[in-house]
């Protein structure tokens, strides 16, 4: 099957490692060309240059309330056109409904949600028919995840906001997905293993409740989001797909 992604130009932000990297890979594997972004130059630069040819890399915080018009702007001059956005980012911190503060709270609020939320709005004003918008959320849109009570706060919210706008941008052929990592073996879950005393143990204890019974790769997760964001998707919208090895319990 032939994806149409060729010459397709892509914005895929919190990229320079884990899911974005991932996703921006395969993108690139076939034929689109990508702007990768992460915090500092170096790290957008350096993600850029393990792409190749194909891939430009911009320091951009998604809590900074310019990023969105300087990326979608830098896309549009660079390349004269844009196909679709990917909006990761860090996740959130850990913590319990006591442990977390307000400063964190608000610190993820930026970050996670409004920074989605206007990378998503920037790109709609420019993106035509066939663009596309995907937010990479969580399982915790579904099912709280026990530790991580900012994630469980923010990303259902960040499922309304998609699904309100897929329902909203549908009419001008533009599509919005959402997808649902389950437990992808980036930094991100590493770090989170890391917090209990024995992380291997951690791993094979939540990967007994996984039907697969394993992490994904990222690879795995890359791919997903490559079909979903290129035009041989082009029915699919307003839908949030879990990638998680079917840890989802309901339908
Ligand atoms: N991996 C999973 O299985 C899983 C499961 C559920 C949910 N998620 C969510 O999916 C998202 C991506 O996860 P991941 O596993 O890829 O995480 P990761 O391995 O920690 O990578 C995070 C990426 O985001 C960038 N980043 C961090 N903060 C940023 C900011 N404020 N603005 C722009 N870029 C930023 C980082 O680059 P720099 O350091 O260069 O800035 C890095 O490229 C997270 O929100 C995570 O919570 C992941």
């Amino acid at each position: 099957m032939d994806l149409g992604l060729q010459d397709r130009v892509y914005l895929v932000t919190g990229a320079t490692r884990g899911l974005g990297f991932a996703s921006a890979r395969e993108l690139v594997a076939e034929g689109a060309r990508v702007i990768v972004t992460g915090r500092t130059d170096r790290s957008a630069a350096e993600a850029a240059e393990r792409l190749g040819e194909g891939a430009v890399g911009i320091a951009a915080d998604n809590a900074d309330p310019d990023a969105a018009d300087r990326l979608v702007t830098a896309a549009h001059d660079r390349h004269g056109r844009l196909d679709g956005v990917l909006i990761s980012v860090g996740g959130p911190p850990p913590g319990s409904f006591e442990s977390n503060t307000d400063e964190q709270w608000r610190s993820a609020f930026e970050s996670v949600f409004l920074g989605a939320v206007r990378l998503a709005r920037t790109a709609a004003g420019r993106l035509g028919e066939g663009g596309v918008i995907g937010f990479v959320l969580s399982g915790s849109v579904h099912e709280p995840i026990p530790g991580l009570t900012i994630s469980n706060g923010l990303r259902p919210g960040l499922a309304g906001f998609a699904k309100s706008l897929a329902n909203e941008l549908g009419p001008r052929g533009v599509r919005v997905v959402g997808l649902l990592p389950g437990r992808i073996a980036t930094d991100r879950v590493r770090e989170l293993d890391a917090l209990s005393e024995d992380p291997e143990a951690a791993r094979e204890r939540a990967s007994a409740v996984i039907p697969l019974r394993r992490y994904g790769t990222p690879e795995e997760f890359g791919r997903v989001a490559a079909f979903v964001l290129s035009p041989a998707a082009s029915y699919l919208t307003g839908v949030m797909i879990p990638v998680d090895g079917g840890v989802r319990h309901g339908f």
